[in-house]
């Protein structure tokens, strides 16, 4: 039987992260994943073909909606290869696992295929869908199964029409009307992908506003720059039923005057949020606790119930991000390895990839009021910059929320132009703690984006931005 020092379940981000950090910390170390191939949901059918598509996607629609405008005309029509553009889509996500494995060769990681469930706390048994099995021993284990789509428990996946994102990533055909539940980041990333393709996208939400998690004032910039590019919106709106009938997809839902509302289309995206994954891994054999709502149970050092089996990521409580779970991946590695890593959770980033971007990182204004702490707040309009008129990317602002009285940065929301780039400045600033002042007195080179960032703290210190 082979015998590890690590036995790493699951492939993502959070565990092949693990999985390089123990080996570069001198421990024997296996990573167990059910798939034939590595990297998990992001890799697979997550981050990495979702932006693939945002990215071509776009392409498209600046060809078709602003191309004229600079000067660059395309004999005959501009269409859509459909086709081509998964291909490349399929192309870049297997040369992404196939870096992933490389990683795991480099760092002398046995990588062993197939579903691993627990016999007891140092014991995993390993099998194929052959059914070929074998088991390992692993003084320690780190759990990182992940995550899959959640569904409501009226609706029935078909899968062809009524689909997940992992579907939506790989459509034969652009919906002629696609019905997205959920104003998440799923639902936008993947409504906007379509709709650049020429697809009508309704979403229905739940809650008053999308991305309900998000500051408010990115909610409300985004739903006014995606019905200027065509989408349609029911926020506040209760989805009651969806039924098939043949190629049409109807539903039905109550609308915030509760009033029967009916939606027709050819797809719906179910994309309500995502639930943590264990089927399959035995956990209570090893003595690994679950909670109710369906997430390994574990302390503030990721330690499970059982003293050797710790778990990370999107199995664990906490937002379901690819970079937490890489995070926790490390913190766990080198817990291991006798050392004290830490994770300040309200530093971790939060990015929608719709364009405009997304970002934010730390306290929006509704947790700093519920939390009745005083701040200051400071704005600048993207459109101001000199960069912005330059590309034509006018939509968008950037907030900076700081302490009323010690001008430290508590929160950084933005959206526009390669926000998801911009915030890395925020979060630097507040890993160090900065003031409002401290970033405003920093030189941004001009004319970039990130002079909004300077601009922003400028109007939190003093009022005294330069530019509006
Ligand atoms: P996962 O990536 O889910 O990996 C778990 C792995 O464990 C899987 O490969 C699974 O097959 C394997 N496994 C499970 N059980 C077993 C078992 N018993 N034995 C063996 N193997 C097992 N996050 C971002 O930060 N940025 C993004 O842009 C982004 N975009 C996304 C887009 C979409 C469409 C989706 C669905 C998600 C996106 N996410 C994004 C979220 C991100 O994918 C997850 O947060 C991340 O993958 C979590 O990593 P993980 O390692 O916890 O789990
Ligand atoms: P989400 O949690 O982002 O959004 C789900 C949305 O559905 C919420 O706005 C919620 O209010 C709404 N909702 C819930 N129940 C509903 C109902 N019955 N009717 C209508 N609306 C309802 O989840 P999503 O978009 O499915 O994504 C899952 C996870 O994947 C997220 O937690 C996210 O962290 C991760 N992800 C991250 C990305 C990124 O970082 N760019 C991209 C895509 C996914």
């Amino acid at each position: 039987m082979s015998k590890y020092d690590v036995a790493v379940i699951g492939s993502g981000p959070g565990g092949y992260v693990a999985a390089i950090r123990c080996a570069q910390l001198g421990m024997k170390t296996a990573i167990i994943e059910k798939y034939s191939t590595l990297g998990g949901t992001c890799l697979n059918v997550g981050c990495i073909p979702s932006k693939a598509l945002l990215d071509s996607s776009h392409h498209y629609h600046d060809a078709v909606a602003h191309f004229e405008e600079h000067g660059i005309e395309i004999p005959g029509d501009i269409k859509v290869n459909l086709e081509q553009m998964m291909k490349r889509k399929s192309s870049v996500v297997s040369q992404t696992c196939d870096g992933v494995k490389f990683l795991m060769d480099k760092n002398k990681i046995d990588v062993i295929q197939g579903v691993g469930s627990f016999e007891d706390k140092t014991h995993i048994k390993v099998e194929t869908s052959e059914g070929e099995s074998q088991t390992i021993e692993a003084k320690n284990t780190i759990i990182a199964t992940g995550s899959k789509p959640s569904n409501l428990p009226f609706i029935e996946l078909d899968k062809e029409r009524v689909i997940t994102s992992t579907e939506a990533l790989k459509l034969k055909e652009i919906p002629k009307h696609m019905i997205v539940i959920g104003g998440g980041v799923i639902g936008l990333e993947l409504g906007q992908v379509y709709r650049r393709l020429g697809a009508e996208v309704t979403v229905v939400e739940f809650l008053d506003r999308i991305i309900p998690t998000m500051d408010s004032a990115l909610s409300k910039e985004l739903t006014k720059v995606l019905k200027k590019q065509g989408v349609k919106f029911h926020v506040s709106t209760k989805v009651k039923s969806v039924e098939r009938k043949g190629d049409e997809v109807i539903i039905k839902a109550d609308d915030k005057k509760d009033k029967e509302i009916e939606i027709k289309g050819d797809y719906c995206l179910v994309s309500v949020g995502r639930r943590p994954f264990t089927d399959g891994l035995n956990a209570e054999a090893a003595g690994v606790e679950i909670d109710n709502k369906g997430r390994i149970k574990v302390d503030e050092h990721l330690k499970t119930a059982a003293d050797n089996i710790y778990a990370i990521g999107d199995v664990v409580r906490g937002v379901m991000l690819a970079h937490k779970a890489e995070e926790e991946g490390t913190f766990v590695a080198e817990t291991l390895a006798g050392q004290k890593p830490h994770i300040d959770y309200n530093l971790i980033p939060g990015v929608v990839y719709t364009w405009p971007e997304v970002a934010s990182v730390g306290k929006s204004e509704e947790d700093l009021k519920e939390e009745g702490i005083k701040y200051k707040s400071g704005k600048f309009p993207m459109r101001a910059l000199g960069r912005s008129r330059a590309s034509g990317d006018l939509d968008g602002l950037v907030k900076i929320l700081a302490d009323e009285k010690t001008d430290e940065v508590l929160g950084v929301h933005m959206i526009g132009a390669r926000t998801a780039d911009l915030i890395a400045e925020a979060v630097t600033a507040m890993e160090y703690r900065a003031s409002a002042e401290d970033i405003s007195r920093m030189s941004h080179a001009h004319p970039t984006f990130a002079e909004a960032v300077k601009e922003a703290a400028l109007a939190a210190t003093d009022n005294r931005a330069l530019h509006v």
